[in-house]
């Protein structure tokens, strides 16, 4: 009779597919793991989080359609490749558009964060939470310090037309590829630059195939939590309410997780590595942020001036 009883609760038990495309020791693939086990443990075993890294399921460029067709029922994609769903995701990959950490989780969990999850519930999506990942820095192999250095690269970018814009309007090429070449890429010569968080280029080793590395925090990398609809939908209330609880627990422990994760494996970059870097000074960055106004304005008509005045009120 016990081991019936178990049966059956094994059968009855929940199983959530998690995709995602980065490696495991990075603030993502940490905070997947971390969100596993918090909803095991709060929902005492009614449900199963299975984590799969480093696209072992899915690639960048196909996860977004298997959620949708519920293949998998949980991802976390960057917030720029969620910009073909919702045009107002293009805020958040707007270049500079943080001043600082502060107003990065001010706008994301207020008002601006609100708006934009709610903006995917018309895909079969519900956003549940923000997953950050800090702020992007540039590799290329030539160095560059001011925008007018941008001029003849070749970036390897995310799909996002914002992304596109930020560097080809300086003069440089873009072409989008997945996460997961982008080493192999650079290796081959078939693009000389990208721009990725500390983290990314540490784990998938960018600092050995490019020379030269500016700290800019020029541009936002983050992930939306997204569930399939329908799935969630189906869900017990008090099951919604326990994955709902783990995932706001998570969320909270990236915020500071990703800033120290970056920092650290900084250190670790200078340490076994030859890539030269190089920090933007104050002036520097006026420069880029003054220059950069212009992707904005040409922006400003698809993701709305209301996101865009609210943003506005964050940064001043
Ligand atoms: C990238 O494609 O550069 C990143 O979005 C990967 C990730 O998910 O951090």
């Amino acid at each position: 009779m016990v081991e019936d009883d178990e049966q059956q609760g094994i059968n009855d038990q929940i199983i959530i597919k998690f995709s995602h495309v980065v490696a495991e020791n990075t603030p993502k693939g940490l905070a997947a793991q971390r969100f596993a086990r918090l909803v095991e443990e709060y929902t005492e075993h009614r449900v199963k989080v299975e984590v799969y890294p480093n696209q072992s399921l899915y690639s960048d460029g196909e996860e977004i359609k298997a959620l949708q067709r519920n293949e998998v029922q949980l991802i976390a994609p960057a917030t720029s490749k969620i910009t073909e769903l919702s045009h107002k995701w293009q805020l958040l990959d707007l270049p500079f558009i943080f001043p600082n950490a502060a107003a990065l989780k001010e706008a994301l969990t207020g008002e601006v964060g609100v708006e934009l999850l709610k903006a995917l519930e018309e895909q079969q999506i519900k956003g549940l939470s923000f997953w950050s990942n800090n702020f992007k820095q540039i590799t290329s192999n030539s160095p560059i310090r001011h925008p007018s250095d941008l001029s003849g690269k070749s970036f390897r970018i995310m799909s996002s037309k914002v992304l596109e814009e930020q560097f080809e309007h300086f003069g440089a090429t873009t072409s989008i590829t997945g996460f997961n070449d982008t080493f192999k890429n650079l290796e081959k010569n078939r693009q000389d630059s990208q721009e990725n968080t500390i983290t990314n280029i540490n784990s998938k080793k960018l600092y050995q195939v490019q020379k030269y590395m500016t700290i800019s925090d020029h541009g936002y990398l983050g992930y939306a939590v997204m569930v399939n609809k329908p799935f969630w939908d189906d869900l017990p209330g008090d099951i919604q309410t326990d994955i709902q609880k783990a995932m706001d627990e998570t969320s909270n422990w990236l915020w500071l997780k990703s800033e120290e994760m970056n920092k650290q494996q900084m250190q670790e970059i200078k340490a076994k590595s030859n890539i030269k870097i190089y920090t933007l000074s104050e002036s520097e960055k006026r420069e880029w942020m003054e220059e950069m106004t212009v992707v904005y304005e040409q922006f400003e008509p698809s993701i709305g001036k209301d996101l865009m005045d609210r943003m506005q009120k964050i940064r001043q």
